[in-house]
């Protein structure tokens, strides 16, 4: 709960871009100027914009026509403020962001973000005086406390279109395409988008797969007189042979018993271009079946453009009960959605959270029932 009454307040946008992040903007300022008479200073590109001091006032005109845009009009970036680079080096500039937090004289501060970025926050929360509030946005549907993020609606309904069209190219050419989507190391975009895009194959990160069981699925198909098969992947996919050696290098980091070697190869894999792992599926699927197969990667088409009016409403619910809350005092919570409504949760309690597809969850038992394969 913020002490003192709160006049001025500042918003960011960080961590990687989604739909809706505009429409979250004008939910929050608008709000926040005609409702209650607040100041609003938009923050460029996310944490750093703070630690630089680079900001503007915003005003009506500024929010005008914002609704339908993708992308963020405050520019958005990854950068942490314990951990940020600079000339070569990465330095601590939390200090430098509370200072400029007051020298901005803002009361409050929104930042609106996916996981990170609730993390970010919190850790400026514990180490300054200063008020937070919080957004969860990012296509990838993962950040806790929230029954849905802003952003994903969108991904969901870009990656469906894909799959439309993939499906009747791939009966044409009688193959088996992948189509890998975004979603870090979660499948809620794989599971969304397999459903409504009637996919034979549905592959993410909850389920680690066995190849055996992805071909013969597709093989399966083309007995049946089947012409192709669409195979969904996420793009954090991995199958039970790689979950049990990263079992057991988990297992040895604990028993401080890793070999460098093999931990420092686990750091790399985790920073390789990740449409790798999916190629390298790809290959051993159609070496398998014999079939043509061909990838294709949505990456971060399924970021831009105009959002939904799903996420455009979500976007502005959450964005309009922050700006109330704080009129109210209220601070270190991030808004979610539950059910139709809007509702603050304890920032700590999300923070650090990563929300990830349960495996009874209706989507999964939905395929399972459809005898869509999910590569178990
Ligand atoms: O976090 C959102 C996300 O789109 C992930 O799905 C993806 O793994 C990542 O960002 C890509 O990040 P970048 O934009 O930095 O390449």
């Amino acid at each position: 709960m913020a002490k003192n009454k709160i006049q001025s307040i500042g918003i960011l946008t960080s961590g990687g871009d989604c739909q809706g992040l505009n429409a979250a903007i004008r939910g929050v300022a608008k709000t926040a100027m005609k409702a209650y008479g607040l100041d609003v200073v938009g923050i460029r590109d996310g944490f750093r914009g703070l630690v630089e001091n680079r900001s503007a006032r915003l005003v009506d005109g500024d929010l005008s026509g914002i609704l339908t845009l993708g992308g963020t009009i405050l520019g958005t970036s990854r950068d942490k403020p314990n951990k940020m680079p600079f000339g070569g080096r990465t330095v601590d500039m939390t200090s430098q962001a509370v200072e400029n937090y007051h020298a901005l004289h803002l009361d409050a501060l929104v930042c609106i973000g996916g996981g990170g970025t609730q993390k970010n926050a919190l850790h400026l929360m514990q180490s300054s005086d200063m008020n937070i509030i919080t957004l969860p946005k990012t296509i990838d549907n993962d950040v806790s406390g929230t029954e849905v993020c802003f952003g994903f609606d969108t991904a969901v309904q870009i990656a469906v279109d894909a799959i439309d069209r993939i499906h009747s190219t791939a009966l044409s050419h009688q193959r088996v395409m992948l189509v890998e989507v975004m979603g870090h190391n979660t499948g809620w975009l794989a599971t969304a988008a397999g459903l409504a895009g009637g996919a034979d194959v549905v592959l993410m990160p909850e389920i680690p797969y066995s190849l055996e069981s992805v071909v013969d699925a597709i093989v399966e198909r083309k007995r049946r007189g089947k012409r192709f098969s669409i195979v969904v992947v996420a793009e954090g996919s991995f199958s039970r042979k790689e979950a049990r050696r990263r079992e057991k290098v988990k297992q040895q980091k604990k028993e401080g018993k890793a070999e460098k070697k093999e931990s420092g190869k686990q750091e790399k894999e985790a920073v390789r271009p990740v449409e790798a792992a999916t190629q390298r599926l790809a290959r051993d699927i159609q070496g398998k079946t014999g079939l043509e197969t061909r990838l294709t990667t949505l990456g971060h088409v399924m970021r831009g453009g105009t959002p939904t009016s799903a996420d455009r409403n979500l976007a502005t619910l959450l964005g309009s009960e922050a700006a109330r809350l704080l009129a109210e005092g209220k601070t270190g919570v991030m808004v979610g959605r539950q059910g139709e409504r809007a509702v603050a949760v304890k920032l700590a309690e999300v923070a650090g959270r990563k929300r990830v597809v349960p495996l009874d969850h209706p989507w999964i038992e939905t395929l399972r029932r459809l005898d869509i394969c999910l590569g178990d």
